[in-house]
C-alpha cells in the first residue's frame, strides 16, 4: 500500500508504536520487535521507507510482516542527500497524521536517521534499537557512523546491544533510565529462523569461504583489490569454493561479476534470501565481509570471520576471537584468508561458545520497556519478561 494521501492514513491508530525500516538489516533486525509488539497485543504501525525494495522485500515475506505504509522511495543508484530529503518529507507526513507515542528505529541507515529528525521535529519520542554502537571514525563506516550518532542524540530511549555499547551511551550523558541493556535483537532474528536453516554444501569442494562486501567507504579500489585476491585464492585453490551474493549497488556488482564469472569454484549469485543466507554461512568454513550483521550472526554459527574494514564498531566479536579487522590491504586479506582456507586448526581457534551478542531474548526487553515508558495503560503481555 502507498501513502499518497491523507484519506490512505486514516484506518491507522493514532497514538500507536510507530516501526520505521528500510533497508534489508533493518527489517531483519525489527522484525522480533514487530512480532513482539503485535503479539502483545500493542497499538503497532509499521512504516516501510523502502529504501530497500527488492532486499527488504524478501525479509519482510519470510517474517510475515506487512507494512502499513510503504513509501516505496528506493531510486537506483540514489545519492545519499536525495534519498535523505524524499525520507525526511514523507515521514513528516506520517507522523503528523498519527502522532505516534513513539517511533522505534534500528542502526545507522539514511531511514533511521530520517525517522529519528522526523520524530524530533514533530516532539515525538525516538527510540533507538541497536544504539550505542561508535567506530570513532566519522568516515567509517561511511555515513553511518554519523547516522548512529545522530539517532542516538535525538533519541528519548536507547537501547543498547551490549554491555560495552551501554557504557558508552553513558560516557556521552545518556541518563541509566533510558539506556537499557537488551542484547541484540539479530540473535533473535536468528532463533526464529533456525528450525529453516539448513548448513549448505559446494559440491566438489572440500569448503568454502562465504563473501560480503557492500559498504561504500569500500567502493572503488578496495572492492577491485578484494575481487583480485578472491579470483586469485580461487585459482590457487581450485578444490576451495567462494560463494558470494552480491549486493545490488551497481558500484560492487558490475566489477564482482566482471572479475569472478566463469570460475568454477566461485558461486556468484543475487543476495540470498535470509534463511537461504544463514544456510550458507552456517555451512561455510570462514566469511569474508564488510557487514555489521554478519559479524554478529557468525559467533552464533561458530563461523570465523575476516572484516574487510579498518575499524569496526563491533569490538566483542574480535575481543571474543572469532573475528578479525583485516583491513582492505590486499596482501592481509590474502595472507588471513590463505591461512583460513588451509589451517583447520586456525579455524577451529577462532570460535565461541557463547554469542556476545545477545540471548535471543532482545525484543521482550524492548517490548516491555516501550510498554512501561509510552503505553503504561495498556495490560503487561510479557510478565515474566526479564
Ligand atoms: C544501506 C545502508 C547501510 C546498510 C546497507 C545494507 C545507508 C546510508 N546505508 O546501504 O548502512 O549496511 O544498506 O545492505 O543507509 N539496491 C537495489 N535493490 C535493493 C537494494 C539496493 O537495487 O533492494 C541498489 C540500488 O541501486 C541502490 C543501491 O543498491 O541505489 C544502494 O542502496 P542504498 O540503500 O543507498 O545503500 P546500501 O549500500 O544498500
Ligand atoms: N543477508 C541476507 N542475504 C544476503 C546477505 C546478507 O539475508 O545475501 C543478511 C545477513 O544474514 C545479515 C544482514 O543481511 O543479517 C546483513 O545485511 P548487510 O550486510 O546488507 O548490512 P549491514 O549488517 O552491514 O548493515
Amino acid at each position: 500500500m502507498s501513502a499518497s494521501s491523507r484519506d490512505s492514513l486514516e484506518h491507522l491508530p493514532r497514538g500507536a508504536i510507530v516501526c520505521v525500516l528500510g533497508t534489508r538489516p533493518e527489517a531483519i533486525k525489527m522484525a522480533p520487535v514487530i512480532l513482539a509488539l503485535k503479539a502483545a497485543g500493542l497499538p503497532t504501525v509499521v512504516v516501510t521507507t523502502a529504501q530497500h525494495r527488492h532486499l527488504l522485500d524478501q525479509v519482510l515475506e519470510l517474517f510475515a510482516i506487512t507494512p502499513d505504509v510503504d513509501l516505496d522511495l528506493m531510486l537506483p543508484n540514489q545519492t545519499l542527500a536525495g534519498l535523505t530529503v524524499r525520507c525526511l518529507a514523507r515521514l513528516d507526513e506520517i507522523f503528523a497524521q498519527i502522532a505516534p507515542a513513539c517511533v522505534v528505529g534500528q542502526g545507522d541507515t539514511t531511514t533511521v536517521f530520517c525517522a529519528a529528525l522526523a520524530a524530533f521535529y514533530r516532539q515525538i519520542p525516538f527510540a533507538h534499537v541497536e544504539a550505542g554502537l561508535r567506530s570513532g571514525n566519522i568516515h567509517s563506516p561511511f555515513p553511518e557512523e554519523w547516522n548512529r550518532i545522530a539517532a542516538g542524540r535525538l533519541a528519548a530511549l536507547h537501547f543498547p546491544p551490549t554491555e560495552a555499547a551501554r557504557r558508552t551511551l553513558t560516557a556521552e550523558g545518556v541518563a541509566d533510565d533510558d539506556n537499557i541493556l537488551t542484547g541484540n535483537t539479530v540473535i533473535d532474528a536468528l532463533l526464529i529462523a533456525s528450525r529453516r536453516i539448513a548448513p549448505y554444501r559446494f559440491e566438489g569442494m572440500r569448503g568454502y569461504a562465504l563473501v560480503t562486501l557492500h559498504r561504500r567507504e569500500n567502493f572503488g579500489a578496495p572492492v577491485r583489490d578484494i575481487t583480485r585476491v578472491v579470483r586469485e585464492l580461487a585459482l590457487k585453490h581450485p578444490d576451495f569454493g567462494f560463494v558470494w551474493p552480491v549486493h545490488p549497488n551497481p558500484n560492487v556488482r558490475d566489477h564482482v561479476h566482471e572479475t569472478l564469472e566463469g570460475l568454477a569454484n566461485v558461486r556468484l549469485s543475487a543476495p540470498l534470501d535470509y534463511v537461504e543466507f544463514l544456510s550458507a554461512l552456517s555451512g561455510c568454513d570462514f566469511a569474508l565481509s564488510d557487514s555489521g550483521g554478519v559479524q554478529e550472526e557468525a559467533p552464533s554459527l561458530k563461523k570465523p570471520v575476516l572484516v574487510l574494514r579498518t575499524e569496526t564498531e563491533r569490538p566483542e566479536g574480535i575481543e571474543a576471537g572469532v573475528a578479525r579487522l583485516v583491513g582492505i590491504d590486499p596482501e592481509a586479506v590474502r595472507r588471513e584468508a590463505e591461512r583460513l582456507i588451509t589451517d583447520a586448526d586456525a579455524r577451529a581457534l577462532m570460535t565461541t561458545e557463547r554469542s556476545p551478542y545477545g540471548d535471543g531474548q532482545a525484543s521482550a526487553r524492548i517490548v516491555e520497556a516501550l510498554r512501561r515508558r509510552y503505553l503504561s495503560d495498556q495490560t503487561p503481555a510479557h510478565k515474566d519478561a526479564p
